[in-house]
């Protein structure tokens, strides 16, 4: 690697002031933070600073509904969210918001910029306005029925039930979200960013590897599509920065959000003696700009963003990084599951050390999105970080502490070992430096399995009850203690309290990526005090009733005016007690015969292992008795029986599809045995 130093500027997506920081976010937050702590470690000027979105329509009506005005929504949710953040070791140079001077002066500047070169045109267009709010209407304020489908409540943009996208215009019986009014249509005049302009600079910039090859095919597919222009206009009432010149309309919330990044780096190099805004931002810069995002706000970052740079004259991000999207044991973050897990929720019952340790040791440099699996995390962070890295320190440091007075030993015993690890050293900053994390921890790991081994074939513990083995105890012992210790050194990007707990019981300067070349000899360390405890299974069911009491809580709330974002959409759910009640059995379908005089309903005898039921199924359109007979199914045992026209029905079958012809039955499956529970 290149040791000459490097001037970096590292963003984050700015959080929306709307809401509370999730675990979700933290995916970004933390891999930004771990990347960044690795390149100061290197010893290079890096800063990191981020800022709260604070416009928008959504933060506007989510302040009226809760009868306080934007500005006090921002100050609050600024301070949670700082909060949150700084409780998770997440290391910003500053925290800003877009709601502040700095970024009215940027935005304005850059828009006059675009204006001046012919890049913003005017348009009248059509939209959807609410005649009782007296205002214009989002598409995801607009709810109606589904064009093509028909599906009620469905929002202005697509159709949640059978993913149509159409135009709020086509909707059935639209209503506003806001106000339950019928939307009508009025006319107004929109101010247009001419992204056209810049497709030939647009394709050089991806040609030059500022973006991950899965977002460079996703653009070439943008090109092919053409580029529009972008409508950065929206009308009064908005909460945002109005538009110079041009009385009752705002910047859109978008374009001035990433302008956000810059500001909150001026109000950083303002307060900051050696920090020069233009030597960044120049359009001719050669210091580094890097930002962070998740792959649904791609299309804005790499092509609207560097647009809207290489327009205003300023320089174009060295790199975009985008990732996927966390799930929560396989599924999408949900609050009736207790899995949309607020940062705060978190920190309530566990160290923010261990998840940035599990995120670390699943996130790689793609797109792809990943799982926090609550089982595997629990076993992951005890057997890795409890089992391997804490448990070297504490099985030497005692003997250590007990016989030699914290005294290491003057020579390293095993110059070999210690140059193994040593030598590790830019195979793992490569891996960190290309984003390479879960690579870079089974590295680190296997050098942690080694000090373990190494341990185990000396055995301290025996050495010590034996005479005259009083220095290789020690020798030993310092051994082990240095491999922790290098260990530490490769894990403070991801640990950094873990880091500085064991600086401290080293008795040393806080560990740079250098220290690894020399191990600690004739040094003197401090008490051992344990760094890490276990995760508990109790904890991670607290996260999550928890996390289902938050949901009570929001539904008691005032109702919200519209939903925040699709993902946290709650339907008719029903509660977990509520399904744990349904005891669901595999039945073997002994006999099934035509019932006289119905026309849906076949008389099935099932068996459950330990007793055969009549049940009543009307699954006759899709299935002759004689295709049934020997086949498995699934049926509700605990089914109140219920009386019938024809007997009575003592359970129920389950079958999926459509309906009609199209109803499923199981197949007999190896395995599947009558009587079976199914979970
Ligand atoms: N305010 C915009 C960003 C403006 S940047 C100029 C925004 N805010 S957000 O709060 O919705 O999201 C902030 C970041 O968190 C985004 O990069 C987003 O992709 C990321 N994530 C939000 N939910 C996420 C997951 N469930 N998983 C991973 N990242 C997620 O978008
Ligand atoms: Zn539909």
């Amino acid at each position: 690697m290149s040791t000459s130093k490097r001037q970096i500027l590292v963003t984050s997506a700015l959080p929306y002031a709307n809401g509370s920081i999730h675990l979700g976010h933290l995916v970004e937050y933390i891999q930004t933070d771990i990347w960044v702590r690795f390149q100061k470690m290197q010893g290079h000027d890096c800063v990191y600073v981020c800022a709260d979105d604070a416009h928008g329509t959504p933060i506007m009506l989510r302040a009226q509904n809760e009868g306080i005005s934007p500005e006090e929504l921002i100050a609050r949710s600024d301070k949670e969210h700082q909060a949150d953040f700084s409780d998770f070791n997440i290391g910003f140079d500053n925290f800003h918001s877009t709601h502040s001077p700095e970024n009215r002066e940027l935005v304005e500047y850059i828009y006059k910029q675009l204006n001046n070169s012919g890049h913003i045109e005017t348009r009248t267009i059509n939209q959807a306005y609410d005649p009782e709010k007296e205002m214009f209407l989002p598409d995801r304020f607009i709810k109606g029925t589904c064009p093509k489908c028909g599906a009620e409540d469905q929002y202005g943009d697509n159709c949640e039930v059978c993913g149509a996208t159409y135009s709020p215009t086509e909707l059935k019986n639209p209503v506003s979200a806001i106000s339950g009014a019928t939307p009508t249509e009025k006319e107004s005049e929109h101010y247009f960013f001419k992204l056209g302009d810049f497709e030939p600079m647009l394709k050089t910039w991806i040609q030059g590897e500022h973006v991950q090859p899965e977002i460079s095919r996703k653009l070439n597919e943008w090109f092919e599509a053409g580029l529009q222009a972008w409508d950065i206009s929206r009308d009064a009432p908005y909460f945002g920065f109005e538009i110079p010149g041009a009385e009752g309309k705002f910047f859109y919330v978008w374009l001035d959000a990433p302008v956000g990044y810059m500001a909150s780096f001026k109000n950083l190099c303002d307060k900051t003696e050696d920090l020069d805004f233009d030597s960044y931002w120049n359009k001719d810069s050669d210091y580094e700009v890097y930002h962070f995002i998740g792959k649904d706000i791609a299309y804005f970052h790499t092509l609207f963003w560097p647009a809207i740079l290489a327009g205003a004259g300023f320089r174009t991000p060295t790199g975009v990084f985008c990732h996927g999207f966390l799930t929560v044991n396989g599924l999408k973050m949900s609050k009736s599951r207790g899995t949309f897990i607020t940062a705060r929720t978190y920190l309530d019952n566990l160290n923010p050390e261990y998840l940035r340790y599990y995120f670390a040791a699943k996130l790689g440099s793609g797109i792809e999105d990943l799982d926090l699996n609550l089982e595997d995390f629990q076993l992951r962070v005890n057997s890795d970080l409890v089992g391997k890295v804490v448990n070297i320190a504490s099985r030497c440091a005692g003997f250590i502490n007990k016989r030699f007075e914290g005294q290491l030993s003057a020579e390293c015993a095993e110059p070999e070992l210690y140059a193994q690890f040593a030598e590790a050293r830019d195979k793992i900053a490569d891996l960190y430096n290309k984003r390479e994390f879960s690579h870079a921890v089974r590295e680190i790991m296997a050098l942690a399995d080694k000090a373990n081994q190494y341990i185990d074939e000396k055995k301290p513990w025996v050495l010590a009850k034996e005479d005259g083995k009083d220095d290789e105890v020690q020798q030993v012992c310092s051994m082990g203690i240095n491999l922790f210790r290098a260990l530490i050194i490769y894990l403070k990007p991801i640990l950094p309290t873990m880091a500085e707990q064991s600086e401290s019981f080293l008795n040393i300067e806080p560990l740079s990526w250098d220290d690894i070349a020399t191990p600690l000899t004739d040094h003197t360390i401090n008490k051992f005090k344990p760094l890490m405890t276990r995760v508990e299974k109790e904890k991670l069911d607290v996260i999550v009733e928890s996390s289902k009491a938050n949901l009570a809580q929001t539904s008691k709330a005032p109702k919200p005016v519209a939903k925040e974002s699709k993902t946290e959409a709650v339907a008719d759910h029903i509660e977990f007690d509520d399904f744990a009640k349904i005891d669901l059995r595999i039945a073997r379908i002994v006999k099934a015969e035509h019932v006289e005089g119905a026309d849906k309903l076949l008389q099935l005898t099932l068996d459950i292992g330990d007793e055969t039921r009549n049940v009543f199924a009307g699954i006759k359109s899709a299935y002759a008795p004689e295709d049934l007979q020997g086949k498995l199914t699934v049926m509700v045992a605990n089914l109140k029986p219920r009386k019938m026209r024809f007997g009575v029905s003592e359970g129920m079958v389950l079958a999926a599809g459509p309906g009609g012809k199209d109803l499923w039955i199981l197949e007999p499956h190896e395995g599947a045995q009558p009587g079976m529970k199914v979970k």
